[in-house]
């Protein structure tokens, strides 16, 4: 899978009450990847993935939840707390603008060998009302999605 993005809601940040408290890594597969990057689309059977990564020090050293790592001050990775699944399917998912939404557990693995389509209210809702283009709120992964310009070898 190829990485998109690093959306992050830390509970430091949230009043402690964050409902996805961790970096939101999200994935998609290449072939995907390669279509919305040539179509500006999402392609039949895109499966974007959400892993769930806490923080490493929930309480941090400061009252936002950070701390200090050699690189400077800020939030660091921890374990792996869950797993989200959005597939793209018009006859399977029609009822909610062509997307299926799942969760394989939030929670530390093991994750759910199997899931069912999550009612409406609990994940599609959001995404209908609020994503920025097709589902899904692409303005976080533009800056990956985007092919970049490349430097050509200077000639002598
Ligand atoms: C209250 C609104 C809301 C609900 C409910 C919600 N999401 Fe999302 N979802 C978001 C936002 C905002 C993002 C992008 C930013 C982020 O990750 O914080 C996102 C991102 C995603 C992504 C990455 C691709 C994308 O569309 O940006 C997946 C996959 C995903 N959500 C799956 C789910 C699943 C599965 C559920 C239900 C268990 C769910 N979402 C419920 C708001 C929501």
């Amino acid at each position: 899978m190829v990485f998109i993005g690093a959306p992050f809601t830390p509970h430091g940040l949230n009043d402690g009450k964050a409902g996805f408290p961790e970096f939101h890594n999200v994935y998609v597969q290449p072939a995907a990847f390669k279509a919305y990057r040539a179509t500006g689309k999402w392609p039949e059977g895109t499966m974007m993935i959400k892993e769930l990564q806490l923080v490493d020090d929930p309480k941090g050293e400061f009252p936002d939840g950070s701390r200090i790592a050699p690189s400077g001050r800020g939030y660091f990775p921890g374990p792996v707390n869950g797993l989200d699944v959005a597939v793209k399917d018009s006859k399977r998912f029609s009822a909610t603008n062509n997307w299926g939404y799942f969760n394989f557990n939030h929670a530390a693995p093991p994750y759910l060998v199997e899931a069912a389509n999550k009612p409406v209210e609990q994940c599609a809702g959001c995404h209908m009302a609020n994503a920025h283009e097709d589902m899904v709120y692409i303005k976080f992964y533009k800056p990956i999605l985007t092919p970049l310009p490349t430097l050509s070898m200077a000639k002598k």
